[in-house]
């Protein structure tokens, strides 16, 4: 049996300064081998050759995690691949754990600086003899400076291709890291999943040299360099062109996300190893030689999840907006949910994860992904319940933001309705609890949940401000804080009673929420701020109980501010469902279909290819907002999708018998569109629901699969069906 935790953590002993280590070491096989295996992990990222062929294709190997807790380590079987003399080689880069994410964010008190990136792993060899051995990481190792001077997450990779093949071997130290954290995969593999052709070379108004790929995405460029031994490649990335059409990367902020390649002759394809980037341009600041739009093209790297839903209608612009909910989703879903791929960031920003979460389960299969990062959300949830703002963390404080901390509750829950996981929510059931009970030791009473420091509607167009910054202020912060209390709580209980655990006692928490939400919040018969985003949610998590009134301000406000939204994080996610849920399903089609900013398709029209993080990211005009907070791949606001497939086409989960074992179907359509049609792949079969307006009536087509039953909801009437294709005309 092989063991990685046997082995030593090991670090170059002298001082490599910037250049990534390569580890190695040479062992001889004497006689048939009947297994074999190496098990490999890194504190960086790593690529691993055998023999010079590389193992496995796994992009930012080992992957993030909360690695003082848990770090994976990836097996491959290397059986097929021994000769008689063989070398192992691990080079290793930066990653997200050496130096600290470029100094991001504050070091935390449990965990450890890495200065140099550090390696692990063993080889374990079973003989046709019945014998074995076992090759481990220790100081009989080699290191040597590589060719690759240096790879960081935020800041690019240099490559002097000109070094590939020398080696000079010096001495490695073992590094005191415990062993006892090494986790065998457990997500999923991140991979190249697909590339793109570059669509046009284009010469700016600067005189810039610009590279067009057609798509903001994930990954990296793969060029094949045309010069002359010592000469220079070099480019940085951008999401979007400014004004007057030139490159304009200002919203990358402190992250350089530049490639340099000194070139060595060799034409050969080439693309960056141990880095990522989030771009849909390049700008060649230097190349040699021919220049053709073949020498490029762009890799994409995600978590290689499974796509399960689809999604298509009548509208174009609808399309293209769905299209690029997809693309936030493969932007970000890289091993964790990041907030964007391309700035200074790129963390694991709980509150994005939350309200994201359920439309990441229609489109992708996304169990195991979530399964992995909730479990480093464990590992880093304080003692007292709080939930850290990044999994995995990088700074803490004592209590959690609201709606960012309840990724928590929500996500668990999200999963069990998708997926009908028990073990999963079973396993983040204490967890769970403790966030809600978190937020009931923190307030100035077990039912409010009204500490200060929240990111509140992050980024809404309405919030109430004590300043221009994007807090809110302090008393709409608390109330706002409170309903994401009530919200945790209430599918606290719903876990729980799925568990078969007797939940009164949060019960009659959540009941003492929502009287004190209505004593403290309602004021002569109304909320005490009268946001779009306060009247989404005192609806959607059954704050006021009467809901045809509170549904009737919600579409006033709306219909006040000129038919659009201005909601921010915590709003949108919950806006289309809070308007179609008591009536107002009109006024939610409004609201899609809404072109002048604010809204979804101002960004579409503006040629978006992915979802922005400001509805403003770039005014009509073409300037932008700020060049501080501007990622244009922020998936936040996609949650939008959740509403096209699970409103628009109808097709939701049932939470007393989830995994879509029953299928709650219920399309809403509306005359603006003509057809709609969605499908999901569920753990029981494809199920399909779609709308068509003809001759003066609508046209229901759906598909329940055989392994499942569906409620049929159109109109007022409601039937119970098992598998099969149903048509219902209105
Ligand atoms: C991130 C967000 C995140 C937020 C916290 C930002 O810098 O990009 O998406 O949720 O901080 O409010």
């Amino acid at each position: 049996m092989c063991c990685i935790k046997d082995a030593k953590f090991i670090v170059p002993a002298g001082d490599f300064g910037d250049i990534c280590p390569v580890f190695g070491k040479g062992f001889s096989v004497e006689k048939p081998v009947r297994s074999a295996v190496a098990e490999i992990s890194a504190l960086g990222v790593y690529e691993a050759h055998l023999n010079g062929e590389r193992l496995g294709d796994f992009v930012m190997a080992p992957g993030w995690t909360a690695h003082h807790a848990r770090q994976q380590y990836q097996s491959y079987d290397i059986t097929a691949r021994l000769q008689a003399e063989n070398t192992i080689e691990i080079t290793v880069g930066d990653g997200w754990l050496v130096h600290n994410m470029n100094g991001h964010c504050a070091d935390l008190p449990w965990k450890k600086t890495i200065r140099q990136p550090v390696a692990i792993a063993a080889i374990h060899l079973e003989f046709a003899d019945g014998t074995a051995q076992t090759i481990v990481t220790d100081s009989t190792w080699k290191v040597s400076k590589t060719q690759f001077l240096s790879s960081k997450l935020y800041d690019g990779e240099t490559c002097d291709a000109r070094l590939a093949d020398v080696r000079n071997w010096e001495d490695v130290a073992v590094y005191d890291y415990p062993a006892d954290v090494l986790i065998p995969q457990q997500g999923e593999i991140v991979r190249e999943i697909e590339t793109l052709d570059a669509v046009q070379i284009l010469t700016t108004p600067k005189g810039e040299t610009v590279i067009d790929f057609g798509q903001n995405m994930t990954g990296y460029v793969q060029f094949i360099p045309q010069g002359a031994p010592g000469d220079v490649v070099e480019f940085d990335h951008a999401e979007v062109l400014d004004a007057d059409g030139n490159f304009y990367n200002a919203n990358y902020r402190r992250a350089k996300a530049l490639v340099t390649y000194i070139c060595s002759g060799k034409k050969e394809p080439y693309k960056p190893h141990l880095t990522f980037f989030g771009f849909r341009y390049i700008r060649l600041r230097q190349w040699s030689g021919e220049l053709k739009k073949e020498f490029f093209k762009a890799v994409v790297v995600h978590s290689d999840m499974k796509r399960t839903g689809f999604f298509e209608c009548s509208d174009a612009m609808v399309n293209q907006l769905y299209h690029n909910v997809i693309w936030g989703q493969k932007s970000n879903f890289l091993d964790v949910p990041t907030d964007c791929p391309q700035r200074d960031e790129r963390l694991g920003w709980t509150g994005d994860a939350n309200v994201f979460s359920k439309t990441a389960a229609y489109n992708f299969d996304v169990e195991k992904f979530f399964t992995k990062w909730l479990a480093d959300l464990r590992a880093d949830q304080r003692p007292n319940g709080a939930v850290p703002d990044t999994i995995p963390a990088l700074s803490y404080r004592e209590h959690s933001s609201a709606f960012w901390g309840d990724a928590a509750c929500v996500i668990p829950w999200e999963m069990y309705l998708a997926y009908g996981s028990r073990e999963l929510l079973d396993a983040s059931f204490e967890s769970m609890r403790m966030y809600v009970e978190s937020m009931r030791h923190a307030g100035s009473s077990e039912f409010l949940y009204d500490t200060e420091d929240h990111f509140s509607d992050w980024l809404a167009l309405d919030g109430v401000y004590d300043d221009n910054t994007d807090g809110t202020n302090v008393r709409y912060r608390k109330m706002l804080a409170t309903t994401a209390f009530a919200y945790s709580t209430e599918i606290l209980v719903k876990a729980g009673e799925a568990l078969g655990k007797d939940m009164s006692e949060y019960k009659a928490l959540h009941e003492g929420i929502v009287r004190a939400f209505n004593d403290h919040y309602v004021v002569d018969g109304d909320l005490l701020y009268k946001t779009q985003t306060m009247y989404t949610v005192a609806l959607k998590f059954h704050l006021v109980e009467d809901k045809p009134l509170y549904a009737k301000r919600l579409a006033d406000c709306i219909r006040a501010n000129g038919n659009r939204l201005n909601t921010g994080f915590v709003g949108t996610a919950y806006l289309m469902d809070a308007l179609t849920e008591n009536g107002y399903a009109d006024v939610a089609y409004t609201l899609l279909l809404q072109k002048e900013f604010p809204s979804w398709l101002f960004s579409v029209r503006m040629g978006a290819t992915t979802i922005w993080e400001h509805w403003d990211g770039m005014k009509e005009d073409g300037t932008m907002w700020s060049d501080e907070m501007n990622s244009f791949n922020h998936y936040a606001y996609g949650a939008v999708a959740s509403w096209m497939y699970g409103t628009m086409c109808g097709i939701r989960p049932d939470e007393k018998n989830p995994g879509y074992q029953t299928i709650r179907i219920a399309p809403v359509a509306d005359d603006r569109i003509e057809w709609a049609r969605a499908s999901l792949q569920t753990r029981h079969g494809l199920v399909r629901s779609g709308w068509e307006h003809k001759d003066g009536h609508t046209v229901y087509s759906i598909t329940v699969p055989e392994d499942a039953t569906a409620e049929i909801t159109i109109g007022n009437e409601t039937k119970t069906v098992g598998g099969g294709e149903y048509t219902f005309i209105q």
